[in-house]
C-alpha cells in the first residue's frame, strides 16, 4: 500500500516506538491519528506531525469507541492500525511477599492483550468499508508483540502472557479479516530504547546493549519504524509474526 493520503491510528503513539511511527508515517504523508492514555504527549507528538490527539485508554470499549470515531471524524477511515500501547509491569508470581496480586496480572494483560484486540476490532469494523486500493487491499494492522512473547524472563509472567496472546492472536485475525482485504501482522520486538527503559541504571543499559548477537546495541524506534514502512509497502506479507531483535535470545534473568 501506498501510505501517501492514507488514516493511520496509532495507539501509545503518544511515546517511544509509537511517537516514532507517527513521525516517520507522517513524512510519508499520512494522516495521523495519535491515540493515548497520555494526552500531553499524544498532543506534542501530533502537533509535530500535523495529525491529532485523541485521548484512548484501550482497555476501555467506551473509550476507545468514541476515540476511533473521533479519528475518523478528523482523518477518515483509518487503513492503517499500529498498536503500540503497552506496559511492562514485572512481578514473579510468588515473591517475599507472597502470590503476585491477581490485579497485577490482569492490569497487563488488559491493556497489552485486550487492548491489542479492543483496537482491531473496532478499526477493523470500519476499515471492511474502506476504498479498496491495489490488489484489493483495505488495509493493514500492526501489532506489537516482544521476544518476551518466547522467552519470558523471571518476572515476566504477566507481559509474557500478553505478548503471547497477541503472537496467536495474529493468524486468527489474518484469517478472519482476510476476507475485506485486511492484512494482519506482529512485530516482536527485542530491546527498543525507548521511555519504557529509561529508568534502568546505566550499567543495565550499557549491559543490555551488549546482548543482541548482531548488532551489538539496542534497537531503536527507527529500526522499528522501518519494519512498519517495509510492511506497508509488500503486501505478500500477511499472518506473519516478525521478530525485530538482532538474534537477541533473552536467558532466565
Ligand atoms: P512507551 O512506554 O514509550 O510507550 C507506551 C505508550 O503506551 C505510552 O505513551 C503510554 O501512555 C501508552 N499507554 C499505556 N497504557 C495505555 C492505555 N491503557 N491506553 C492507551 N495508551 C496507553 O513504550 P515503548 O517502548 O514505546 O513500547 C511500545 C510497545 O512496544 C509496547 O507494547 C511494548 O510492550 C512493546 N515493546 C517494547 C520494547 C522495548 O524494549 N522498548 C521491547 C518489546 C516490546
Amino acid at each position: 500500500m501506498n501510505v501517501d493520503g492514507l488514516a493511520a491510528v496509532i495507539t501509545g503513539g503518544g511515546s517511544g516506538i509509537g511517537a516514532e511511527c507517527a513521525r516517520v508515517l507522517a513524512k510519508e504523508g499520512a494522516k495521523i491519528a495519535v491515540l493515548d492514555l497520555n494526552l500531553e504527549g499524544a498532543r506534542e507528538v501530533a502537533a509535530e506531525c500535523g495529525g491529532v490527539a485523541i485521548e484512548c485508554d484501550v482497555t476501555s470499549s467506551e473509550s476507545a469507541v468514541k476515540a476511533v470515531g473521533e479519528a475518523k471524524e478528523a482523518n477518515g477511515i483509518a487503513q492503517l492500525l499500529i498498536n503500540c500501547a503497552g506496559i511492562a509491569t514485572p512481578g514473579r508470581i510468588v515473591n517475599r511477599n507472597g502470590p503476585l496480586p491477581l490485579e497485577d496480572y490482569e492490569a497487563v494483560i488488559k491493556v497489552n492483550l485486550i487492548g491489542t484486540f479492543n483496537m482491531i476490532r473496532l478499526i477493523a469494523a470500519d476499515m471492511q468499508d474502506a476504498d479498496p486500493m491495489e490488489d484489493n487491499e483495505r488495509g493493514l494492522i500492526i501489532n506489537t508483540a516482544s521476544v518476551a512473547a518466547y522467552e519470558g524472563q523471571i518476572g515476566q509472567a504477566a507481559y509474557s502472557s500478553s505478548k503471547g496472546g497477541i503472537v496467536a492472536l495474529n493468524i486468527v485475525a489474518a484469517r478472519e479479516l482476510a476476507r475485506s482485504g485486511i492484512r494482519v501482522n506482529t512485530i516482536s520486538p527485542g530491546l527498543i530504547d525507548t521511555p519504557m527503559m529509561a529508568g534502568l541504571p546505566p550499567e543495565a543499559h550499557e549491559s543490555l546493549s551488549k546482548q543482541p548477537e548482531f548488532p551489538k546495541r539496542l534497537g531503536t524506534p527507527e529500526d522499528y519504524a522501518k519494519l512498519v514502512l517495509n510492511l506497508c509497502e509488500n503486501v505478500l506479507i500477511n499472518g506473519e509474526v516478525i521478530r525485530l531483535d538482532g538474534a537477541l535470545r533473552m536467558a532466565a534473568r
